[in-house]
C-alpha cells in the first residue's frame, strides 16, 4: 500500500494568519500550500458574476455544473481564466461565507482539495482542514487572534491594494463573516480534535512559525 501523505490542515477565522503562516510552513518543509479560501472565493465570484443567488437550487445547480475550478500550483482557474487576483476584493470578502455555507459548492470542491494531498506533502489551510477535509492529517493546528487584530491586518491588506474602507469597517464584516462561519450547518469553524491551538494576537509571523515548528517538532518525535 502506498504511504500516506504528509498533511499539515491549518484552520481559523479570518485574519488570524492562516495564509501567511500556511505559506511560510510549507516552504520551509518542502510542501505544496493549498489556500481552500482562494477556491470558495473563485466559486463565490463566479456564481456572483451570474447573479446566482446564495441558496440552494436549480440555478445553483445548473451553475456549478457549468463551472471547473481548477489550480495551478498557487493560481486559481475558473475554466481557463485565472481569477487568483480578482478575488480578494471587499466585494467577495463580503459575499463568499454565505455560498460557502452551501453543501453542493462544499461538495464540488471537496474532491479537488483532497486530490492535491496526493502529489506530495502538502499544508492546506482553511475552516474545516482538520475536521472534514483532512480528518487523518498528521499535524492539526488551529489559529485565532482577536477581531480586532484580525480587522487590522485584514484592513491593511486591502488599503495596501488601494482599496478605501475604514478599519471599523472591516472589523464589522470580520465578525459578520466568523458568525456565519461558525454558525452554519455544514463543515462550521470549529477546533478538530488534536488540534495545537495558537493564538496569533501578539506574535510576529516568525514567532509563530517558530512555535509552530516546535510543536511540530515534538508532536511527529512522539508518534
Ligand atoms: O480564508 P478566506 O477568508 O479566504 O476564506 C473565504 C471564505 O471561504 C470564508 O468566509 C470561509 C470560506 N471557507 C470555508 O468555508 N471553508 C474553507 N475550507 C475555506 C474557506
Amino acid at each position: 500500500m502506498a504511504p500516506s501523505p504528509f498533511v499539515v490542515a491549518i484552520d481559523g477565522p479570518a485574519g488570524s494568519g492562516k495564509s501567511t503562516i500556511a505559506r511560510l510552513l510549507a516552504r520551509k518543509i518542502g510542501a505544496s500550500y493549498l489556500d481552500t479560501g482562494a477556491l470558495y472565493r473563485a466559486i463565490a465570484f463566479y456564481l456572483d458574476g451570474r447573479s446566482v443567488p446564495p441558496e440552494e437550487g436549480e440555478p445553483l445547480r445548473c451553475a456549478l455544473a457549468e463551472l471547473t475550478v481548477s489550480l495551478r500550483g498557487e493560481r486559481v482557474f475558473l475554466g481557463d481564466e485565472d481569477v487568483t487576483d480578482r478575488i480578494r476584493t471587499p466585494r467577495v470578502d463580503s459575499i463568499v461565507s454565505r455560498y460557502a455555507a452551501l453543501g453542493p459548492v462544499r461538495e464540488s470542491l471537496l474532491d479537488l482539495q483532497r486530490s492535491q494531498s496526493r502529489l506530495g506533502p502538502l499544508v492546506a489551510d482553511g475552516r474545516d482542514m482538520g475536521t472534514v477535509v483532512f480528518p487523518e492529517a498528521d499535524v492539526k493546528i488551529f489559529l485565532s487572534a482577536s477581531p480586532e487584530e484580525r480587522a487590522r491586518r485584514r484592513w491593511r491588506e486591502l488599503v495596501d491594494r488601494g482599496e478605501t474602507l475604514t478599519c471599523e469597517e472591516v472589523l464589522f464584516q470580520v465578525i459578520r463573516r466568523d458568525r456565519i462561519d461558525s454558525d452554519r450547518t455544514l463543515a462550521p469553524l470549529r477546533e478538530a480534535e488534536g488540534a495545537f491551538l495558537v493564538d496569533t494576537t501578539d506574535l510576529s509571523v516568525e514567532e509563530v512559525l517558530s512555535h509552530l515548528c516546535g510543536l511540530m517538532k515534538l508532536d511527529l518525535s512522539g508518534r
